[in-house]
């Protein structure tokens, strides 16, 4: 077994590694004990050794994860730690996750198939909120096919170590995955999310899924999280022209920028998808996104594009509208401050826009956008002002 993993975690020994995440690889093992398959999820090294409290929260955060048993979850069976390394040991689930089933598809997986796995996620996603427990990392690749075509959502409770809120953006995305998929809310004010949160996240996921890109892409997370916050969504139909509007409509009600205007239970949001199932109208409305970017965004906006620009910040109270409640547990510096880590350029494919993106204006950090245009027109404007005065006032001189 590579990269120098123990070959056995507790009572489980490691067979092949299953995949790999930016905070931790999977392992199959077969757990001795029980005599079964598991998923062995093992922590880096490199987050346990420089960020110790964040690998405490890990073994918190998968006691919690144990305490969820549906149909539709990823189990959570145990946790400990073997020579140094934080494990995490879980159902194994024999199929693959919504990631791979895309690289299937050139241009997203049939509207019917994506509406099943949605409603199928709503149901380990309302499970864990009448329990108060918020997903906060709901993405494609967390959320898993069985061979029986069964959802598994995975990652469940151990939401915390996704990235969120300015203060974390600034530290840790280069250690975390995309943004892909993140609320307004959670980039702004983290530590009071809702169900709605996850909400936001999985209408993302269901976007991704019917029409093969993500919602919002850019050239860096930074720009993502920026178009997340200001930029309004292309609905889904205008990148898949196939799509039924109803899909559309229920996809842009789930990612209203606003909590207010989404879907604001579980119920509601199974009734829609439900009805796009059997064909009965829907009840998410037409889309117009009408949304106000307020004073605390545009200053949000100004840190991000700095960030984007790789300029280095301070971010304190002043600067940072919604400091979250645990920046002291995530390891952020005393005085808040940190700088943006290089980027890989895995990391540039991850974002990088498609050819076709119709929704791409940049927000921030644009060097040919609509602003540069108007000032081209406004120039050729000038001159040929400047070219008919002279003229004029040659006809003056000469006739004169
Ligand atoms: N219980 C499981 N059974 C089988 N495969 C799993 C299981 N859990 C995770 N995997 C596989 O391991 C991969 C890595 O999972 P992990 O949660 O570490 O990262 P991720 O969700 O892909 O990305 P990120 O690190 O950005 O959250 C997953 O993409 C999935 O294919
Ligand atoms: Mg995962």
């Amino acid at each position: 077994m590579g990269q120098g993993l123990p070959s056995k975690f507790g009572k489980c020994k490691v067979i092949r590694q299953l995949g790999q995440g930016a905070t931790a690889i999977v392992l199959l093992a077969k757990h001795e004990g029980l005599g079964m398959l598991v998923a062995v999820k093992v922590l880096r090294k490199r987050l346990s050794e420089s960020r110790p409290e964040f690998a405490e929260r890990f073994l918190r955060e998968a006691q919690m994860a144990a305490r969820l048993e549906h149909p539709n979850i990823v189990r959570v069976i145990d946790c400990g730690v073997q020579d140094g390394y934080h494990f995490m040991v879980m159902d194994y689930v024999d199929g693959h996750n919504c990631m791979q089933l895309l690289s299937e598809y050139s241009d997203g997986v049939p509207w019917r198939e994506a509406t099943g796995i949605v409603l199928q996620a709503t149901e380990a996603l309302s499970f864990a909120a009448e329990r108060d427990i918020i997903h906060r990392d709901v993405k494609p690749s967390n959320i898993m096919l069985d061979s029986s075509g069964r959802v598994r959502v995975t990652d469940l409770g151990l939401a915390k170590l996704a990235v969120e809120g300015v203060a974390a953006l600034t530290q840790e995305l280069h250690t975390v995955g995309t943004p892909n998929y993140m609320s307004p809310e959670q980039i702004r004010s983290p530590a009071r999310l809702d169900l709605r949160a996850d909400i936001y996240s999985l209408g993302a996921t269901f976007y991704h899924l019917v029409t093969g890109r993500p919602p919002f892409v850019g050239d860096n997370p930074m720009d993502v999280v920026t178009r997340h916050l200001t930029e309004p969504l292309v609905p889904p139909y205008k990148v898949r022209r196939d799509l039924p509007a109803a899909v559309s409509k229920v996809i842009c009600k789930m990612m209203a920028k606003s909590a207010k205007r989404r879907y604001q239970d579980y119920e509601t949001l199974q009734e829609d998808l439900h009805n796009l199932q059997s064909g009965n109208d829907v009840t998410a409305l037409d889309f117009r996104e009408t949304f106000t970017t307020s004073e605390e965004d545009v200053r949000l906006v100004k840190l991000l594009e700095r960030l984007s620009a790789g300029i280095s910040v301070e971010v304190d109270d002043d600067e940072e509208p919604s400091r979250p409640a645990d920046d002291h547990e995530r390891g952020t510096d005393a005085n808040g401050s940190s700088s943006l880590p290089p980027f890989s350029p895995a990391d540039h494919a991850l974002y990088r826009p498609p050819a076709s993106d119709e929704g791409s204006t940049l927000v921030a950090g644009s060097s040919a956008g609509p602003d540069s245009a108007i000032w081209i027109i406004f120039v050729v404007a000038l001159i040929g002002v400047l070219v008919l005065i002279a003229i004029a006032a040659l006809t003056v001189f000469f006739s004169g």
